[in-house]
C-alpha cells in the first residue's frame, strides 16, 4: 500500500524553485482570463526561484505544503497591511498547485496559517481575494470569514474588485 504524507512547514531555502512553480501553475490557473494576459504574465515572471529564496530569506513567513516529499502548495502571512481593518494578522496569499485542489488542503494550510498568526499574538486575521476568482470567495465564506470591505486593483488599466474577509 502506497502512503502519501502530508506535511506543513516553514520554507526553506531549497524550496525555492518549487514555490515558484506552485505560484505559476496556480496564479495562471485562478487569474487566467480575469487578470489581463499581459499583467499576469509580468507578475508570475518577476516571481522566479530567486524572488522566492530572497523572500525565504528575509522575514517573510511562508509556509509550505508538502505531498509525499513534493511542495504543492504555499502560504504567506504577516501583519494585517490594511489600516482600515482592525485585525492584526493577514493571510497575504493561499495557493495550491491545480491537480492538489478540491481536497481539503487548502483547509488544512489555511489552518495552520492562521495558527501560525495567533502564535504571533495577533488579534484577528484578514484575507483578500478578487471578487472575480468564485472558488476563494466560497472557500473563504465556507471557512467562516465575514466579507466586510472592498477595494481595487489596477492591471494593466483593468479594475478588479477585491474582497476582505476577516476573523476576528
Ligand atoms: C482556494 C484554495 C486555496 C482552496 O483550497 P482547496 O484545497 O481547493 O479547498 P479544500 O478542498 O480545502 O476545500 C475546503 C472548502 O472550501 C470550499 N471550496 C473549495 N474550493 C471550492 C470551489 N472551487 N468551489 C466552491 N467551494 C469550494 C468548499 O466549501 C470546501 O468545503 P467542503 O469540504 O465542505 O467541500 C485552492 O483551491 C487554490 O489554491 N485555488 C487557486 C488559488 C486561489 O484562488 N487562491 C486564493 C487566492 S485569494
Amino acid at each position: 500500500m502506497n502512503t502519501l504524507t502530508i506535511d506543513i512547514r516553514k520554507a526553506e531555502q531549497g524550496d525555492a524553485p518549487a514555490i515558484a512553480e506552485v505560484h505559476n501553475q496556480a496564479w495562471r490557473g485562478a487569474y487566467s482570463g480575469i487578470i489581463p494576459h499581459r499583467a499576469l504574465n509580468t507578475m508570475i515572471n518577476r516571481r522566479g526561484g530567486d524572488w522566492w529564496a530572497n523572500a525565504i530569506r528575509r522575514a517573510a513567513t511562508i509556509l509550505v505544503v508538502e505531498i509525499g516529499g513534493k511542495v504543492s502548495g504555499y502560504a504567506t502571512l504577516g501583519r494585517n497591511r490594511a489600516r482600515e481593518l482592525a485585525q492584526q494578522g493577514e493571510i497575504y496569499e493561499l495557493y495550491l498547485l491545480p491537480e492538489c485542489q478540491g481536497v481539503g488542503l487548502g483547509r488544512r494550510l489555511f489552518s495552520a496559517a492562521r495558527q501560525h498568526l495567533a502564535d504571533f499574538g495577533f488579534k484577528g486575521m484578514v484575507v483578500w481575494a478578487l471578487e472575480d476568482n468564485s472558488s476563494a470567495l466560497s472557500f473563504y465564506e465556507g471557512a467562516g470569514g465575514r466579507d466586510v470591505a472592498e477595494g481595487v486593483e489596477i492591471f494593466d488599466q483593468k479594475a478588479l474588485k477585491k474582497v476582505a474577509f476577516v476573523w476576528d
